[in-house]
């Protein structure tokens, strides 16, 4: 009998396949069309991995309490293979979603199996192929007590911090694991952005080639900005074309796609009122990428001099440090607005772990943000504890005049532009709503709170007829 059980043969399911088999477990892979199985079979089949051709075969060659890990594309997929088991699973049995589904499908497939008996667990990975086969970032959401009884597996599995801990945890009840996964993919959209846009400052401003462009990108990921972002970043940049012999990154056509997470992702902070702005920005940059019109004539600015190079591409460093943690602000911010409304009791310090290696967003500033949450455990914001305050107030005048040089020469940048106006606003006791509350009660009787007491207020503002 085989101990995990793997659907989805396509390159991440055969990847995590390989990983657990690795880690000394027997596992038991299956896949809706043959040609996939028989890939993975004929380079990997022992007797620690087992090729199965029917899902009866492949339940029938689990050991009971069953653990299955569906590795396949979010969506309908997964309802049609949650029907294909439902029948020939047993009471206990463990079902796991490894897929990015929208967490409210998540809740609703862990509410229809409860009532079948059977154990729902959606999880987020991260991490691409590689991270599948030598070690994900992993976010497990259901029934604590089922979570706790995976843990060992998942723990050997998964990618490990510099201190050694696993990138794993318990996240919370139902989609919660999915949900984490979602604001991952929102932070990873905003720090995507803010690397584009410095990246376009240093070609248009600077008028430097991808080399030197990667190498000061190679600087900065040896300082606070390293990054698994930062670092494919330079790798990109001295890519060849292996058909033109040009640079790979001048080849590919300038439109973003995209496969949603990060509009779900805005969808809830609408819902929530949670202020994602960098985010916000980055998933609009996808959009406004493919509704480019033709240039506009004149909007370029010759006579714009940097006189002091070194203290520009400095500035730039700075910008884009703090363009970076507010994107990692934004998405806790949400998790804990998600927390709150959801009732998920979702643990900070556990979530920078998990992403701290094994995900896209891994960075060394994960490190600081776990400390932070672990030191201030009621922060509500990153941004209060002192090591950001003091980051914001060190970095803010870089992002400023970054932004500053950058419109001087009409080079859009959304996602720095959104960081800045949400530091200056959160950090704002005198931001101008309450014209804003007055303008409300004017005209539709909305009322308003008073500065010196409380309560409820509403001004006649003009005189009625
Ligand atoms: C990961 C990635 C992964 C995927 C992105 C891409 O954590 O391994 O986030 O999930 O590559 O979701 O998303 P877009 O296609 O929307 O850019």
């Amino acid at each position: 009998m085989q101990q995990v059980g793997i659907i989805g043969m396509a390159v991440m399911g055969k990847n995590l396949a390989l990983n657990i088999k690795n880690n000394g477990y027997s596992v038991s892979v299956f896949n809706i069309t043959r040609a996939e199985t028989d890939e993975v079979a004929s380079k990997y089949a022992d007797k620690n991995l087992l090729a199965t051709y029917s899902w009866e075969e492949f339940v029938g060659s689990l050991e009971k309490p069953r653990k299955i890990i569906m590795m396949i594309k979010a969506g309908s997929p997964v309802d049609q293979t949650i029907e294909h088991l439902q029948g020939i699973l047993d009471k206990g049995d463990i079902l796991i979603d490894g897929g990015n589904s929208f967490y409210k499908d998540t809740n609703r497939r862990y509410q229809y199996l409860r009532k079948l008996g059977i154990n729902y667990i959606g999880m987020g990975i991260s991490g691409g192929e590689l991270g599948a086969l030598n070690g994900p970032s992993m976010m497990p959401g259901g029934d604590e007590e089922i979570c706790q009884k995976l843990l060992p597996l998942f723990k050997k599995i998964a990618a490990k911090t510099p201190a050694n801990e696993a990138c794993v945890n318990y996240i919370g009840p139902e989609g919660s694991g999915h949900y984490v996964k979602m604001v991952h993919n929102g932070i990873e959209y905003g720090i995507m952005q803010a690397i584009c846009e410095v990246y376009d400052i240093l070609r248009n401003i600077l008028n430097l080639n991808n080399t030197e462009i990667s190498d000061i990108f190679d600087k900065w990921n040896q300082g606070s900005l390293n990054s698994y972002l930062i670092s494919i970043t330079t790798n990109i940049l001295r890519q060849k074309d292996p058909i033109t012999q040009k640079d790979m990154v001048d080849v590919i056509l300038n439109k973003a796609d995209y496969k949603g997470t990060g509009n779900w992702m805005i969808e809830d902070a609408l819902r929530l009122g949670t202020p994602i702005s960098v985010i916000f920005a980055a998933v609009f940059a996808r959009f406004v990428s493919n509704s480019t019109l033709g240039p506009l004539t004149n909007l370029v600015h010759s006579d714009f001099t940097v006189e002091n190079r070194n203290k520009f591409i400095k500035q730039l460093e700075n910008a884009l440090y703090l363009a970076q943690i507010i994107s990692y602000a934004q998405g806790f911010e949400q998790l804990s607005c998600a927390s709150k409304a959801y009732n998920w009791h979702l643990n900070y310090a556990n979530i920078a772990q998990i992403w701290e290696a094994g995900c896209i967003i891994r960075a060394t500033s994960l490190a600081d943000i776990k400390n932070s949450f672990v030191k201030h455990p009621s922060i509500k914001n990153i941004l209060q504890a002192p090591f950001f305050e003091h980051l914001v107030k060190e970095n803010l005048s870089s992002l400023r005049d970054t932004i500053k040089n950058a419109h001087e020469c009409y080079i859009p940048t959304p996602v720095l532009d959104a960081a800045l106006d949400y530091i200056l606003s959160i950090f704002n006791a005198k931001l101008p709503a309450n014209l804003l509350q007055a303008q409300r009660d004017y005209f539709g009787a909305h009322t308003y709170a008073r500065i010196d007491k409380s309560g409820t207020f509403h001004t006649q503002w003009y005189d009625e007829k």
